[in-house]
């Protein structure tokens, strides 16, 4: 059985965990589930970092004993991580005694093989990233990372004769094209290594720092930050008799951001040669996170946090623009709006709408089951199921790359091809002609959907499992396997197909589209269902009557009115009747209105409402009581 080990960085526990850490982690849990769905063994790992000055400094501002503070802070992490749905197999910290073992046990043999030295040294350094910086990699004099210009330091220390390592790690580095990957940071560390590698300081004197593990040749001093905290990968895995270590090395996948390329381009693989064991397979790189143009920040106040997002929009929604919107290895813009715009579009949509109009045909044409009657297919059916069957192969293509948001995007092109398949074949008018033929559709959208649902697990791991319940598949989730999704005429598979409330909800923005405008379903297909709601749910909804009194074409606009409104008080309301209604036909009729939305702005007017509409084949009509009515009385 093939194996595989993803890590994720593990985390300093000197700010709460943000943006940036979920999307880290999640992309490793993604990897983690894609894998399962391979029928892999897996394990994955996430942890904290809690060593070091800036651990310290942070404990002292938050007026805690470092030990309690990182206690505090790493719990923080690990209670985040379910919420998202992260299914590590382990979770790390530094402060572990096991770990300490291993990190003592490591320094040991490399000391044994002569790379360990005492030395004086100066140099400049930069607490941010707990790192010595040559001049050459700064920025106008300062760290690039945290735009703070370095420390002058000079201590006595132990090194780590890195520089011995060089030649093999260029050596190794061209031999495996993907050992860095993409290819912009393998290019980054190649491009390191034409200068003379210095080597690394791995100590600090007790004297001024206590916070770390002491070295096994002098308790005088403890290790330092990176040979602490790489060495998580393996202390994990029981190093170096354990179980997990037989298993998953060097099966090794590590996911990080470009700010600690360096510390696991070089150093790791440096550390790893100089004690006998062998490199991991894949660094995988991912950029930053923008927001407004910079880094996130607590000083600027621009930290998203993860569970605001999950709290506000849904867990799947979050997870799904974080790896559709991020181009693995580049820098991505996050803003709210851009995410309502392509969960709207992509979730709700495509795949919320998919999932309900087709549900909602197999129970009215066939009573919740998989068609026991097909007809010989056509052209088109062929063309859905080729590029169907073909998508298994693509996306896996995509995700071993890994180029996540392309195997996204080659799930929704089959997911549009077949919202368009509905739209051309008409089932609801098959329904009255044809049963074979309707049956043949039927069954390519439910083989479709069977797929598509397989495939989104990894990436949403609850939506898909609504879907494939709803299908009544009898594998779903973690029992699933790639090989489960081949094949097509799975009529077996299906049991029960249930409609269900919306996967999706839309995200309704400040701006809201008037029903009336909404898009209306296609003739005859039957209605998806609406969720349950309670009569207080109901109830919160403020209907009236109101009288029109003027109303206008707003220019430009192809469908909107600007109608003034009495509802007990005059109010502007747009609605989207200009193709149905002359304005001059208007005023005096009655409507019945949404006194309590909330105010949108449409083509530059403020729409106090809504007015009801109904629309069919025979046109868009609206909503009247039977008999005038004052202005302003309550719908009930
Ligand atoms: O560096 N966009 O920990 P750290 C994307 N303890 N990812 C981001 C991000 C952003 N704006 N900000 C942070 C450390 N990250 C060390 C690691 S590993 C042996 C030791 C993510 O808390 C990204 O994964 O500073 C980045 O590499 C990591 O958080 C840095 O986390
Ligand atoms: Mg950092």
């Amino acid at each position: 059985m093939s194996t595989f080990y993803i890590t994720t960085p593990i985390y300093y526990v000197n700010a709460e965990p943000h943006l940036g850490h979920a999307y880290s982690t999640i992309v490793a849990d993604v990897l983690n589930r894609f894998h399962l769905l391979r029928g892999e063994k897996t394990f994955f790992l996430t942890g904290t970092d809690e060593h070091g000055d800036k651990i310290v400094k942070a404990a002292e501002a938050a007026g805690e004993s470092p030990a309690d503070y990182v206690d505090r802070i790493s719990a923080m992490f690990r209670r985040l991580w379910p919420k998202l749905n992260i299914s590590h197999s382990h979770f790390i910290r530094t402060t572990d005694p096991a770990h300490k073992a291993v990190v003592q046990a490591i320094l040991t043999r490399v000391k044994d093989r002569g790379d360990i030295y005492f030395s004086e040294y100066e140099g400049l350094y930069c607490y941010g990233c707990e790192r010595f910086y040559t001049e050459r990699e700064l920025v106008d004099g300062k760290c690039p990372d945290h735009q703070t210009p370095p420390e002058v330091i000079r201590e006595a220390n132990y090194f780590f004769r890195m520089s011995r390592y060089q030649d093999w790690l260029r050596d190794h580095i061209e031999r495996n094209p993907g050992f860095i990957r993409p290819e912009r940071y393998r290019n980054e560390v190649l491009s390191f290594l034409k200068e003379p590698l210095e080597d690394l300081c791995i100590s600090r004197p007790k004297s001024r720092l206590e916070w770390g593990i002491p070295l096994p040749f002098d308790d005088r001093f403890v290790t330092y930050v990176w040979f602490d905290a790489l060495i998580n990968y393996i202390s994990a895995l029981d190093y170096p008799d354990g179980e997990g270590f037989k298993t998953f090395w060097p099966a090794a996948q590590h996911i990080i951001a470009k700010d600690i390329l360096k510390p696991h381009g070089i150093y790791w693989p440096c550390m790893l040669k100089s004690a006998g064991i062998e490199p991991y397979r894949h660094l995988n790189v991912h950029g930053y996170w923008i927001i407004d143009k910079g880094k996130m920040s607590k000083s600027l106040g621009n930290v998203v946090k993860p569970l605001d997002m999950v709290d506000r929009y849904g867990l799947d929604a979050f997870r799904y623009f974080l790896m559709r919107e991020m181009v693995f290895g580049l820098d991505s813009d996050f803003s709210e709006e851009g995410f309502i715009a392509r969960v709207n579009a992509d979730l709700a949509n495509d795949l919320g709408n998919l999932v309900s109009r087709s549900a909602t045909m197999v129970n009215k044409f066939f009573d919740g089951r998989y068609p026991d009657t097909q007809g010989p297919t056509l052209p088109i059916d062929d063309t859905l199921k080729a590029h169907a069957l073909g998508l298994v192969g693509r996306y896996t293509a995509y995700m071993l790359e890994p180029a996540f948001h392309k195997a996204l995007m080659a799930v929704w092109e089959v997911i549009n091809q077949v919202n368009k398949y509905i739209d051309e074949t008409a089932p609801w008018v098959l329904a009255k002609s044809d049963r074979g033929r309707l049956g043949t559709v039927i069954a390519h959208i439910l083989e479709t959907l069977r797929i598509v649902s397989g495939l989104l697990w990894p990436f949403m791991p609850e939506s898909a499992e609504k879907i494939q319940a709803q299908l009544g598949l009898p594998r779903s989730g973690r029992d699933l396997t790639l090989s489960d999704l081949e094949g097509w005429d799975k009529k077996g598979l299906f049991s029960a197909i249930r409609t269900g409330p919306a996967l999706f909800p839309r995200i309704e923005a400040r701006k809201q589209t008037p029903a009336a405008a909404s898009k209306p379903a296609k003739k005859d297909e039957p209605l998806p269902e609406k969720p349950v709601i309670s009569y207080e749910d109901f109830e919160k909804v403020d209907l009236r009557v109101g009288t029109i009194l003027t109303a206008e074409a707003i220019p430009k606009s192809k469908k909107l009115l600007k109608l003034t409104v009495d509802a007990g008080g005059e109010r502007t309301v747009v609605a989207g009747i200009k193709e149905h209604y002359s304005p001059e036909d208007l005023p005096g009729k009655q409507v019945l209105i949404v006194a309590n939305l909330a105010p949108a702005t449409l083509m530059g007017v403020e729409s106090q409402g809504m007015i009801l509409a109904a629309s069919d084949e025979n046109g868009l009509h609206i909503l009247l009581p039977e008999r005038p009515k004052k202005p302003g009385t309550r719908v009930k």
